[in-house]
């Protein structure tokens, strides 16, 4: 029977309604069916044989059909849209450049501290590290500063409020990296070549001064130095460290510990030695240095008859804000942690 035939063919449409997965199969299953050639018309052409009754329920039953799968159609249609949407939302390029978290940097002064010591590591000096909390022999008695000596002044020394040890003195914070002296000689026999790059602290904050800072220091001790060595450590560094057309030059000078002492100046870079309103007389000063004082090396069990050395101190800050040319209004800001200042570097 044609109801029968038709009502079955629903049927397999709808089944196979369900599961269309595209567009493209969902528009052959609509020509399959509902096209001109599709099989609702194949079917209707038996039609002709029905009674004038029969062809009428017939032709109702055949609309119903068409109607039934076009809704089923439309339904499964605005599913696969949605699904479409969906995965469309979910989406994800895995091929797409990824966002670059903020990258930081060193801190200058590390950066300056890591410059400094791969300079003088070239010509054989060995980084070394001493306490930031020091007994006063090492920082002073051991250097010819015994308690009460005037140019402790100097120093602006914080002391601990610890009780003093028996044979090494009041407890203090390092306020140079001189104590290193006393320390690596101790540590180890000569020929020594030290560099100790530490913390120091002294009462001061000022536009020049910050209450931490950083010093590094230079001895060498052997058999035969003299002046020269020092000069030429000088001339070498300085070339190195702030560029090929810088001279050095030593004045005396006064520490407990050195004799003779000197002032180490350097060339000004803005005029190469000429004098200019930033340097005024060509030069810039930047820190001390002297032949080892006898009795250090006796405190430090070397032979002063022996051995003899030299030394030098200088801040990191200063040496830094000379090479760069940098002029800072307040020091302090190196240690202030303003990114807008430290992104500069
Ligand atoms: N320690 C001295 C200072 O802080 C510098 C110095 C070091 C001088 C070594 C001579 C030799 O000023």
């Amino acid at each position: 029977m044609l109801r029968e035939k038709l009502l079955n063919l629903k049927n397999e449409a709808l089944a196979l309604i369900q599961e269309i997965k595209d567009k493209k199969e969902l528009e052959e299953i609509k020509i399959k069916f509902l096209g001109r050639k599709g099989k609702v018309n194949e079917y209707l052409k038996e039609i002709v044989n029905l009674s004038e009754d029969e062809k009428v329920q017939t032709g109702r039953i055949a609309n119903d059909v068409k109607k039934a799968i076009e809704e089923a159609l439309r339904r499964q249609n605005s599913k696969l849209e949605t699904r479409n949407s969906k995965l469309e939302e979910e989406w994800l390029d895995i091929s797409a450049p990824g966002i670059k978290p903020p990258q930081g940097h060193l801190h200058l002064i590390t950066q300056a501290i890591r410059e400094i010591s791969s300079i003088f590591e070239k010509i054989g000096f060995v980084r070394v590290r001493y306490p930031e909390i020091e007994w006063d022999w090492y920082s002073f008695e051991g250097l010819n500063m015994p308690p009460n000596h005037p140019a402790r002044d100097e120093w602006e020394t914080f002391f601990i409020n610890a009780s003093p040890h028996s044979k090494l003195g009041k407890m203090i914070l390092t306020p140079h990296t001189s104590s290193g002296q006393l320390r690596e000689m101790e540590r180890t026999k000569p020929p020594i070549r030290m560099l100790n790059i530490a913390k120091c602290d002294r009462r001061q904050s000022d536009v020049s001064h910050a209450p931490t800072f950083y010093q590094f220091e230079g001895l060498v001790i052997d058999k035969n130095i003299s002046i020269p060595h020092l000069k030429g450590t000088l001339d070498y560094f300085a070339k190195e460290y702030f560029g090929p057309d810088r001279k050095t030059r030593i004045r005396p000078f006064h520490f407990q510990f050195t004799e003779p002492s000197f002032e180490v100046d350097i060339t000004c870079g803005l005029c190469g030695g000429k004098g200019c309103r930033f340097c005024k007389e060509g030069w810039l000063e930047l820190g001390g240095s002297g032949m080892v004082y006898p009795e250090v090396l006796k405190n430090g069990g070397v032979d002063p008859k022996k051995y003899t050395g030299f030394a030098f101190g200088w801040g990191v800050e200063r040496a830094l804000m000379m090479k760069s040319g940098l002029k800072i209004d307040d020091l302090r800001i190196l240690y202030q942690n303003d990114l807008r200042f430290l992104n500069q570097f």
